[in-house]
């Protein structure tokens, strides 16, 4: 059993997986159980209750999950006034023949299935949306959580959460959204996620472009770091942007790369939840 969770706050929710797997929990109840830890954490800017908003000040949730031994994956994009975004995700993948559903009929879907319309909107985060209409200042903040888990029965799943790029134009979909962008997972294989600025995940098809370089023998790590190689070989115009990546082998062997500081996942190996800080490639 193994679970890796991004950024120094995912230490928290990864004990939240931690616990759901050491109880012999399935792959998809304890990165449920986990992002939804996230999702209700209102210290935590960048997803569900408390996410920070659009231009026009509604917040719109986008999040992935998908399920290594049988490839199905469900996600939704633009979500407004609904507590788990990541809870939707997974009714979709698995109640539906579809894989994203966005904007209004994403919302229609959670009401039928029994999500109750929530106001996501903090004192906080509405503070800062106050602050950026007057300032007009992007927002530096980390964005998305997300969890790989590897259950008992060596199942590997991978999900993905976030309230977007701050102050983005309604109607933006990110790479939390998109299969093989933000998440991605091949049973046998492993699993990867991205968090950053979602265009630049989305370009290079970051995490599938992650897996694939697994499935050849590379080591998780030195895949991350390949895959945004390759983004800079394609976009020179990268600037100050932040994109991170983090995978989890089947073997469970964990790894990470990003083009920026600050990047650090949260690794558990069946026994100890510790914090793995990771070089920046800069440039
Ligand atoms: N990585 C999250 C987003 O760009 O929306």
């Amino acid at each position: 059993m193994h679970a890796v969770s991004i950024w120094p706050r995912g230490l928290e929710v990864n004990a939240v997986a931690a616990k759901v797997l050491a109880g012999e929990g399935c792959c998809l109840d304890a990165i449920e159980a986990a992002l939804r830890f996230s999702e209700d954490d209102v210290r935590d800017a960048s997803t569900g209750r408390g996410g920070l908003p659009n231009t026009a000040g509604e917040v719109e949730l986008d999040a992935g999950i998908m399920f290594g031994p049988t490839a199905q994956a469900g996600a939704v994009g633009g979500l407004r006034r609904t507590r788990y975004a990541i809870s939707v995700a997974r009714r979709v993948m698995e109640k539906t023949r579809h894989l994203l559903l966005v904007g209004e009929g994403a919302q229609e879907f959670a009401r039928a299935h029994g999500f109750p319309e929530f106001d996501l909107a903090t004192e906080e985060s509405r503070r800062r949306w106050e602050e950026w209409r007057r300032k007009e200042q992007a927002s530096d903040g980390k964005d998305t959580m997300g969890t790989i888990a590897i259950d008992l029965n060596g199942d590997l799943g991978v999900g993905v959460t976030t309230s977007g790029t701050p102050f983005k134009l309604p109607g933006r979909v990110g790479d939390s959204a998109i299969v093989g962008a933000g998440f991605y997972c091949e049973q046998g294989v492993g699993g990867a996620l991205a968090t950053g600025v979602g265009e630049e995940a989305m370009r290079v098809c970051a995490t599938h472009t992650v897996v694939a370089w697994m499935q050849h023998g590379v080591d998780p790590a030195e895949a991350c770091r390949r895959t945004l190689e390759k983004l800079r070989k394609l976009n020179a115009d990268l600037g100050e942007k932040q994109l991170a990546l983090a995978a989890l082998r089947a073997d469970g062997t964990a790894g990470g790369a990003s083009l920026r500081p600050g990047f650090a996942y949260a690794y558990w190996d069946g026994a100890e939840n510790r914090l793995v800080e990771v070089s920046p490639l800069g440039g």
